[in-house]
């Protein structure tokens, strides 16, 4: 892991990982790219370049053009935004994932690491303390092309010895870069409005339980689960990750314990479907056992950092 291309760098995940693998790898050795442009401190800081993952002659020419040994491949079209336009979660995450995989066999990649998620699961899924092997029968493109990813980096590593890695990610919240149209992201936008002395409408059920993760839980769990020695691994590309559960009622809850005057109700729209086919909570032992997994924040600390981070982004001293 020398040389390290990330795609779809400019998003919510993208923005944490590329700074902390910089740190790690050295500025010069990560490189970022998106379809878009990312923020002005990630290309300030290292190099950066326009990627759109669907064209596999670019993704090629920028592997031999910076000597690529790695992909953090992140570039996606998340469930919410999926819902909204099929065809194009269909085309970025089911082409895009295939052209990183080809690039894998025709570079002889060290290592290629792609984020699954909770939405590989579907309405038959146990919902409690989910088992990593159990249904996955999505209802939704995303989850689809999800479940899709993780059986081909599993095949591409049985069949042409490609290391191909990844987690299931519960709902991710950060308070760096907004998140990029998924199932979870009220659980961001909450904080932003209560930051903010504005009443929120929240768009799913007040009582709707979901699995989420803090960023820094995140980043930690896929650079850990990329530098685990393969022998180690008896899974790939499909590890259940957890760190806490909670829903909309208990997050209000849990930031009025700072800013007591914050005001959510509550309006579920077509989402609460999306959620609803999700599960509830995670058993992630197969990763705790194979690779050490161990989250660090639970809802209260979270919501601490998360409110201290965004409140300064608002030259306000919350906590
Ligand atoms: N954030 C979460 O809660 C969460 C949960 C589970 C899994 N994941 C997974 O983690 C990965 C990263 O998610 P994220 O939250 O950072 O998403 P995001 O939407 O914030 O970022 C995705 C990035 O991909 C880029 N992109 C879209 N189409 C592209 C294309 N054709 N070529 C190149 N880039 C393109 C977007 O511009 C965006 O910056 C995804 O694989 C996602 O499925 C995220």
């Amino acid at each position: 892991m020398k040389r390290i291309l990330v795609t779809g760098a400019a998003g919510q995940i993208g923005s944490d990982l590329i700074v902390y693998l910089r740190d790690r790898y050295g500025k010069n050795n990560v490189l970022a790219t998106d379809i878009r442009e990312p923020a002005e401190e990630i290309k300030e800081e290292g190099p950066w370049e326009k990627l759109d993952v669907t064209d596999a002659s670019n993704i090629n020419r920028i592997i031999e053009d910076y000597e690529i040994d790695t992909i953090y491949h992140l570039a996606a079209i998340l469930s919410a935004r999926g819902e909204k336009n099929p065809q194009l979660a269909f085309k970025v995450n089911i082409l895009g994932t295939y052209n990183v995989l080809e690039a894998g066999v025709k570079y002889e990649l060290e290592r290629i690491i792609i984020p699954s998620s909770i939405a590989v699961f579907g309405p038959e899924t146990p919902k409690d303390n989910t088992p990593n092997e159990t249904v996955l029968r999505p209802t939704t493109m995303y989850g689809i092309t999800k479940v899709t990813g993780e059986l081909l980096g599993n095949y591409y590593f049985k069949r042409f010895g490609v290391d191909v890695r990844g987690v299931r990610f519960p709902g991710i919240i950060s308070w760096k870069t907004l998140p990029g149209g998924g199932t979870t992201d009220y659980a961001v936008e909450m904080f932003y409005y209560a930051v903010q002395g504005k009443k929120y409408t929240c768009f799913l059920r007040e009582d709707t339980y979901l699995p989420m993760m803090y960023m820094p839980d995140a980043i930690r769990a896929l650079v850990e689960l990329a530098e685990a020695p393969v022998e180690k691994l008896k899974h790939h590309t499909d590890f259940n990750l957890s760190a806490m559960s909670f829903c909309p009622k208990e997050l209000e809850k849990e930031i009025k314990k700072y800013i007591p005057e914050f005001e959510v109700e509550y309006k579920p729209d077509y989402r609460q479907e999306i959620a609803d086919s999700w599960p509830r909570s995670i058993d992630d032992s197969a990763a705790r056992e194979e690779w050490g997994w161990k989250p660090q924040y639970d809802l209260p600390l979270m919501v601490k950092d998360m409110l201290h981070n965004i409140g300064k982004k608002f030259g306000k001293d919350i906590v």
